[in-house]
């Protein structure tokens, strides 16, 4: 009887669960003109807490934002103790003349769903909504993100705040859109080990494989005794425990629940949100190159994509200057992955200078934050905010720099850096010249990169060498890619592959015959496909095919994979291509070219010298090539990319690394995240509109042609 009640309970929650994600989703694309009319091209805003400061300053520092230049204010997501001080008690008072005057002073506003933090007496009165981490510790409170989105008493006591929080604001001419939540997921404590989440992911689990056997089968607990009789008997698995090796299928499909979860969270409070809001768009500020919570899944849900980027924090970065000027390759990575899945992204976090919370937290080089804004421009950004306008005089953000310094009123040296980029952008506004279209030299070097987080959750379960890394190795042909001066959309399966005249799939493990079939229609219609090492190794439940080695690839790549090879740090190996030498170490294929496939690159040491390293063939009207090494250098991948340009008759650019050249509405901008003077590729005849030829570390020139 009481194992009925059980059941019926879990159907039910189940049934909750897909109505939820099963909602009906957005279209993306009919939105986006009328919150970011094209001729704005792209807009800046500034984080700022009204809570933290007195009323009486409220006035003075929003007219001061204003007159800075900045279009909009972001608040509210950290303010939840204030709207409903008590349980059932809102106060909207306070936030009613933040967002009039912020009207008055011609600012919109962003409001923000304030989730990451519930206040004390939620979590008093119901501790069993707090998360657990993976040492089985419960987060207290005293800090943010310390409640679980598996909770369905969260998502009521959730349900509530946003429901009083559309009501209000919801027709607001002021309020011009929304912010759910603050970046899942971040805070170190990465994955949720509370019961509520084990059983969420137990709930999951049901859905997808309906019968325990079928999660028997896909899991392949035919191996230390793994098998399951029922559902309820699984557990979230979790490294801290006394584990040996944990089953990778499990941990794919936790990966992937997570993942889901987190998209199901955001999902439902857009729908609180829509049931009152009219005329306001919706986002969640995603972390840049984050694993755990996948930006994809969301798509749909929102009418503009963004992110956070906090470029120096204490990470060298590439070049003696990187650790002033950030990670260029990640900021390109994240432009080129959101735009494609929403035309409409942009950067909700953009520190305006030193940091609190890295290891070691320097200065940005002066021009720098200019540059960052720049950068986001030519990325396409539809918006930019930054985070905070005020240096925090409290709190566990201090030292953290603002728009302003600690007197609240001078611009700090960041600050300028903005007020400077707003009056350059409003520049380009007035310049912006009216329906253009992409070079045609540039766009004949479109290319996809593939990007599955599946198969990044995948790769570093079972890296098979600690020196692998999924981004990285991904990175290495994204990078490669902007040198050539290619420009990138990182996309998913959903993709119209046919866009696209050059698409790279980097290290796709987990492949099925269907999306193989799409790559050789794809190829045999013209297009220059590029695989590389890794790729269709494993079917999409992890599996090593039985039979050859990556077996779905073989017809199509021409040849066969007989061994790869890793080898420990600090050894390497070489390959020579094109009569140049490189130097690899991290993973390295041998291939077995079969008739027509010519061999681009060969290993010219260890026991397997004077084999493949790297083939390509001609297919139909296409190309495939398959590169089953990574060079240390990331050089090899350039190298032998531009040899797929070339013969597919593109010329290509030579672009140094970290030195960007971009085209957005007709603009041309450079970004030099470099040590050098480097020169931008300005023709005669053209017109410069910002900054100069040469361009300085941390410099920006936009010309138009
Ligand atoms: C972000 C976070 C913000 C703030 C900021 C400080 O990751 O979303 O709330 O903490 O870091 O740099």
């Amino acid at each position: 009887m009481f194992s009925l009640f059980r059941r019926l309970v879990a159907v039910i929650t189940v049934q909750a669960l897909l109505a939820v994600t099963t909602a009906a989703q957005i279209d993306v694309a009919q939105h986006r003109e009328r919150y970011f009319p094209p001729a704005q091209m792209m807009t800046i805003g500034v984080y700022y807490y009204p809570e933290a400061w007195p009323q009486e300053q409220w006035e003075r520092d929003l007219r001061n934002i204003k007159q800075f230049g900045f279009e909009f204010i972001h608040v509210g997501e950290f303010a939840w103790a204030f709207m409903e001080p008590e349980e059932g008690k809102f106060d909207f008072a306070w936030l009613d003349r933040v967002v009039e005057l912020a009207g008055k002073n011609g600012l919109k506003v962003i409001l923000c769903t304030p989730t990451p933090t519930p206040p004390v007496w939620l979590v008093k009165k119901h501790p069993e909504v707090l998360v657990v981490d993976d040492y089985g510790r419960r987060m207290e409170h005293g800090t943010r993100q310390h409640a679980t989105w598996s909770s369905e008493l969260y998502l009521t006591y959730a349900e509530k705040i946003i429901d009083q929080l559309a009501r209000r604001y919801g027709n607001n001419k002021h309020v011009w859109g929304w912010q759910l939540d603050n970046e899942l997921s971040h805070y170190g404590k990465q994955y949720d080990y509370s019961e509520a989440s084990q059983q969420r992911f137990r709930q999951w689990l049901q859905l997808k494989y309906s019968a325990i056997e079928n999660l028997n089968r896909d899991w392949g607990t035919a191996f230390w005794s793994q098998r399951y009789q029922d559902f309820a008997q699984i557990r979230i698995p979790n490294f801290r425990e006394f584990v040996a090796q944990h089953n990778p299928h499990a941990l794919l499909d936790f990966q992937r629940w997570f993942a889901e979860n987190a998209a199901h969270y955001l999902r439902f409070q857009t729908q609180v949100l829509r049931r009152h809001i009219k005329d306001q768009w919706i986002t969640h500020n995603f972390m840049a190159l984050h694993r755990e919570v996948y930006p994809a899944l969301s798509r749909k849900d929102f009418e503009v994509m963004t992110w956070t980027i906090y470029p120096v924090h204490g990470r060298m970065n590439e070049g003696p200057l990187g650790y002033r000027l950030g990670n260029a390759d990640g900021i390109a990575f994240m432009h080129d992955y959101m735009r494609a899945l929403n035309p409409a992204q942009g950067i909700m976090e953009l520190q305006p200078g030193q940091v609190n919370w890295g290891q070691v937290n320097p200065q940005p080089l002066p021009g720098a934050v200019y540059m960052w804004i720049l950068r986001a421009f030519s990325g396409g950004a539809s918006l930019v905010c930054t985070y905070r306008y005020r240096q925090p005089l409290f709190g566990a953000e201090l030292y953290h720099k603002g728009i302003v310094e600690t007197d609240g009123v001078t611009l700090s040296p960041g600050g300028r850096e903005f007020v400077q980029a707003i009056k350059d952008v409003n520049k380009l506004r007035a310049l912006r010249p009216k329906d253009t279209v992409e070079p045609a030299e540039r766009a004949a070097r479109r290319a996809g990169v593939l990007y599955h987080f599946d198969n990044r959750w995948d790769l570093d379960n079972h890296p098979q060498t600690n020196r692998w890394d999924t981004i990285g190795h991904i990175m290495k042909y994204h990078k490669a890619l902007k040198g050539l001066g290619s420009p990138v959309d990182v996309i998913d399966e959903s993709a119209d592959l046919a866009r696209y005249p050059f698409l790279v799939a980097p290290a796709y493990q987990l492949a099925d015959e269907q999306l193989v079939n799409r790559w050789t229609t794809y190829v045999q219609g013209g297009g220059h496909l590029v695989l590389t090492l890794r790729t269709a190794q494993k079917d999409r439940r992890g599996y090593l095919w039985e039979g050859l080695w990556s077996k779905p690839i073989v017809d199509l790549i021409g040849a066969t994979i007989p061994s790869y090879d890793v080898l420990p740090s600090p050894l390497k190996g070489t390959v020579t291509a094109n009569g140049k030498s490189f130097e690899w170490g991290v993973w390295g294929e041998t291939l077995e070219p079969k008739a027509g496939t010519t061999a681009l690159a060969i290993y010219s040491d260890h026991h397997y010298k004077g084999q493949a390293a790297a083939i390509t063939r001609k297919l139909g009207r296409g190309s495939v090539t398959y590169i089953g090494v990574e060079s240390l250098s990331g050089e090899l991948e350039r190298e032998l990319l531009r040899g797929v340009f070339e013969r597919a008759g593109v010329k290509v650019k030579d672009f140094p690394n970290g030195f960007h050249v971009e085209w957005r509405d007709g603009f041309w901008v450079a970004t030099n995240f470099t040590e050098l003077t480097l020169t931008a590729p300005v023709p005669s005849g053209a017109r410069i509109v910002l900054g100069e030829k040469d361009v300085r570390p941390a410099g920006v020139s936009v010309w138009l042609e």
